[in-house]
């Protein structure tokens, strides 16, 4: 069977500069998505996650090396193209939900969509919105807002936002940071059945046990990747 590059990292580093301080987060970070797969990215604190996550989605640039996505170039873009490819290319799940309180759970999860040009029909926009709420299970809550819901439930609804432009990847930060054992373990299921059927994630937790639950686990260390395998032997 063919497979797809849907992310291919060449040497990137990322270098932050004060005026008396240079701190390296990335130190050459190579790394290969395949469609479909499921990667988990853990590491210690400080190590890097944040900011590969930050490059991954095309909210920040590398300082230096090679990004593509799905076969576009993406290592030299500007803040506006790189909007453009982060909407078309990238769905993002953060720790925090980040839903907006005021939209009802229908509207917050057509955001996306409604930010694309040329902006979708409003038909196209109902039928796709409603299929990614069915797809998480709250199609039935597609009035209700975001504050009459339980974590859990706000969590689905940030994955099918995440998912409702149709993305070549997934981009998960810290999932279940904001939730309980049970609605955690909940959306974990969610995301390995969301896999099962084809979603490309790359998720980025410092728990290893849900870490373990993606099909490849990577490790950062001081801004530098070590294969699972290597890992195990290292310590
Ligand atoms: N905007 C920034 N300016 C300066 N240093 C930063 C900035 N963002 C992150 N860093 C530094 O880069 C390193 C990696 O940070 P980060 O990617 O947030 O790690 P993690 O998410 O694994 O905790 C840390 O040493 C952090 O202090
Ligand atoms: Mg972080």
């Amino acid at each position: 069977m063919q497979t797809t590059t849907m992310i291919e990292m060449r040497n990137i580093t990322k270098i932050f500069r004060t005026e008396e301080l240079e701190t390296h987060a990335l130190r050459g970070i190579d790394l290969e998505i395949e469609a479909g797969e499921y990667v988990s990215i853990s590491g210690p604190s400080g190590c890097g996650k944040s900011s590969l996550l930050a490059i991954l989605g095309l909210l920040d640039s590398p300082t230096e090396g090679s990004y593509v996505i799905d076969g576009r170039d993406a290592s030299n873009l500007g803040v506006n193209a790189r909007a453009v490819l982060r909407n078309e290319k990238i769905g993002f799940v953060f720790q925090a939900f980040n839903l907006i309180d005021e939209l009802n759970v229908f509207d917050n999860v057509a955001l996306p969509l409604r930010y694309r040009t040329p902006t979708p029909s409003a038909k196209d926009i109902e039928r796709k919105v409603m299929s990614v709420l069915t797809d998480v299970d709250m199609a039935h809550r597609h009035k209700h807002k975001p504050n009459q819901l339980s974590g859990g439930q706000q969590q689905r609804i940030a994955i099918a936002r995440g998912l409702v432009g149709n993305p070549s990847i997934l981009l998960v930060d810290e999932p279940t940071g904001n939730l309980d054992s049970k609605n955690g373990d909940m959306v974990m299921d969610l995301l390995a059945q969301l896999n099962a059927q084809g979603t490309t994630i790359c998720m980025v937790t410092h728990d290893p046990r849900y870490g373990d639950m993606a099909g490849r686990q990577l490790h950062l260390l001081d801004g530098q990747m070590l294969e699972a395998v290597a890992f195990a032997g290292a310590v």
